[in-house]
């Protein structure tokens, strides 16, 4: 199963391994919650509540998500991209993901590292095929590397996913 769920009190803590790019952030935030040398890897006995959101905050490309109370976390107002180097597109708002054919709703989220060098098995989503591919941008030159934009936003990937 890609989604694994942690629970505990009216918190539940959602993992989905095919999203997950192992950025380590997650591990050097919160270690007594995120530890990759126990079983299973997410204690949210570790530490409290507000803590494990903050973290999971953090997380950027929604592989951690969250529900407290029944409630999914709120969307920040701004819409926000950032490529990072060689990698994802990283995109943070109020998101709609479309089908670039059907124009069908593949997601709604909060966070997101969309695939820029095309190889992902996971389109639109990066699982990480830049690194075994040796992904290189191409030189922005004066380009700004930070969008931002109100939420909500619509994203419709190119048909071919090549997002430079
Ligand atoms: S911060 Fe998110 S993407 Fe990075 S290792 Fe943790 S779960 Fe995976
Ligand atoms: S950018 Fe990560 S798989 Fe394409």
């Amino acid at each position: 199963m890609a989604t694994r769920s942690y629970e505990k009190d009216d918190l539940t803590v959602f993992w989905d391994s095919t999203r997950c790019i192992h950025t380590g952030i997650c591990l050097r935030a919160l270690h007594s919650v995120f530890n990759l040398k126990k079983r299973p890897w997410v204690d949210v006995d570790g530490a409290d509540a507000d803590q494990i959101i903050a973290t999971i905050h953090k997380c950027p490309t929604g592989a951690l998500r969250y529900t407290r109370g029944g409630e999914s976390e709120p969307a920040p107002e701004q819409t926000t991209m950032v490529p990072m180097h060689d990698g994802p597109l990283l995109v943070r708002g109020n998101l709609r993901v479309l089908d670039p054919e059907t124009g069908g709703v593949l997601a709604e989220e909060t966070r997101l590292a969309l695939c820029r060098c095309g190889k992902s098995e996971n389109e639109p989503f990066c699982d990480n095929s830049h690194r075994r591919t040796h992904f290189t941008e191409a030189p922005h030159g004066e380009t700004a590397a930070r969008a931002e934009a109100q939420s909500p936003a619509d994203i419709c990937p190119p048909q071919d996913f090549q997002l430079e």
